[in-house]
C-alpha cells in the first residue's frame, strides 16, 4: 500500500503531556502552552479532561484553561470526557468536542475509569446522545492496543470489539492507544489490519507512547496500512497516571520531522529552518526565534521552539523530583 499525501495531526501535549506531570502548573502556563501550539500551527489541540480531581489533579482548571485560551479560528480545542458529569462541564465550558476513553483491558479500564469496559460504553450512550444534541463531535479512545501494565498481551479482537462499539454509537474517529509503548510495528500492522475489518481506516487513528522507541517506527507502520491521522505530543511529554512504568508519547516534532521527509503534508509549515547554518537567523515566523540558543539535537522547527522549551522545563522538573 502506498503511503498517504497528507496527514492530520492530534496535538495531545496540553492534555496527555500534562496529566501525569508531578507539579503543579498554573492555569497560565496551560493557557500559554495551548496558545503557543496554536500560534505554531497545529489545527486540533487537546486542551484538558473533565475528569474527576480526585483522580487526575492536573487537570483541575481545564475549565479556567477553555476561558482563557484565545480561540484561533479553524483550530479545534478538545477536552476527554469520561461521563454526563464531565459533558455538562465541557458544554458549560464552551467545548464544542470532546472524546470518550475505554480500553481493551478490562483491569486498567477499571484502574483508569473504575469500571467495566461494558459499563464505560454504557456510560457513553447517554453522552454521545446529549452530545449529539448539542452538536458536539465524540472522538473515541481505546486504550492497551498493544499491551496492558495489568493484563500483558491485548488480544487485536478485543481491540476491534471495543473500537466497533465506540464507532457505532457515534464517535466520528477511533483513536488506539498503545498506552504504555509495548507495541512493535509488525504487532501495530496486524492490529490496524484486524481493527480495519470493523472500523473503516479512514475513521482510525494512532496514539502511540515511545516507552521503547518505537512510536515512529509503529507510525510507519501504521501508514502503510493506510492510517493517515495521528496523536502527538510537544517535546514527547505524557503518560497516564493509571499506566505506571509508561513514558511520554512520540514527540509532535519528531512526527513532523519525519513527515516532512516523507514529503507527507501536514498542514504545519516547519520554515525550512534545519536547512539554515545554525548560526543563521531565521526568516518569517522562526524570525522571532533569532538570536536565542538552537539546540542542535531534537529541535525540528524553530516555529515550535516555545512550546518545547516551556515543556522542556515542565519535563526537566519532573525529571528532578522523581529522582529526590
Ligand atoms: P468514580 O469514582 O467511579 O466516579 O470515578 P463516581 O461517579 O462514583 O463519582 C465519584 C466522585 O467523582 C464524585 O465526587 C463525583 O462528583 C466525581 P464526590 O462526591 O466524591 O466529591 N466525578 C467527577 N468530577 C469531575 N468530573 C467528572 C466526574 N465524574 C465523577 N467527570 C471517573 C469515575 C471516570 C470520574 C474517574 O475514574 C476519573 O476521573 N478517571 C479519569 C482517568 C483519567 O483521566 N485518565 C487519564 C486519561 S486516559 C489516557 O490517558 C489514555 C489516552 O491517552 C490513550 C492512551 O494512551 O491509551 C486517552
Ligand atoms: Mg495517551
Amino acid at each position: 500500500m502506498s503511503l498517504p499525501k497528507q496527514v492530520r495531526l492530534v496535538e495531545v501535549g496540553p492534555r496527555d503531556g500534562l496529566q501525569n506531570e508531578q507539579q503543579p502548573i498554573s492555569v497560565a502556563d496551560k493557557v500559554r502552552l495551548v496558545d503557543d501550539l496554536s500560534a505554531a500551527g497545529l489545527s486540533y489541540i487537546e486542551v484538558g479532561s473533565f475528569v474527576s480531581p480526585k483522580w487526575v489533579p492536573q487537570m483541575a482548571g481545564s475549565a479556567e484553561v477553555f476561558a482563557q485560551i484565545q480561540r484561533k479560528a479553524g483550530v479545534t480545542y478538545a477536552a476527554l470526557t469520561p461521563n454526563m458529569k464531565g459533558l455538562e462541564a465541557a458544554i458549560e465550558a464552551g467545548v464544542k468536542e470532546v472524546a470518550v476513553f475505554g480500553a481493551a483491558s478490562e483491569a486498567f479500564s477499571q484502574k483508569n475509569i473504575n469500571c467495566s469496559i461494558a459499563e464505560s460504553l454504557a456510560r457513553f450512550a447517554p453522552l454521545m446522545e446529549a452530545a449529539r444534541e448539542q452538536d458536539i463531535r465524540v472522538r473515541g479512545y481505546v486504550s492497551c492496543v498493544l499491551g496492558c501494565p495489568y493484563e500483558g498481551e491485548v488480544a487485536p479482537a478485543k481491540v476491534a470489539e471495543v473500537a466497533r462499539e465506540l464507532y457505532a454509537m457515534g464517535c466520528y474517529e477511533v483513536s488506539l492507544g498503545d498506552t504504555i509503548g509495548t507495541g512493535t510495528p509488525g504487532k501495530t500492522r496486524t492490529l490496524f489490519d484486524m481493527v480495519a475489518r470493523e472500523v473503516p481506516r479512514e475513521r482510525l487513528a494512532g496514539h502511540f507512547h515511545d516507552t521503547y522507541g518505537q512510536a515512529l517506527a509503529n507510525i510507519y507502520a501504521s501508514l502503510l496500512e493506510g492510517i493517515a491521522v495521528f496523536d502527538s505530543s510537544v517535546a514527547g511529554l505524557g503518560g497516564c497516571p493509571y499506566a505506571k512504568g509508561a513514558s511520554g508519547n512520540v514527540a509532535s516534532e519528531d512526527v513532523l520531522y519525519m513527515f516532512n521527509g516523507l514529503d507527507i503534508a501536514t498542514g504545519i509549515d516547519l520554515d525550512n529552518d534545519r536547512r539554515r547554518p545554525a548560526h543563521q537567523p531565521a526568516a518569517g515566523a522562526g524570525q522571532r526565534f533569532a538570536g536565542r540558543p538552537r539546540q542542535a539535537g531534537r529541535l525540528a522547527a524553530p516555529i515550535l521552539l516555545n512550546p518545547i522549551r516551556r515543556a522542556a522545563i515542565y519535563r526537566t522538573t519532573r525529571h528532578r523530583q522523581n529522582n529526590k
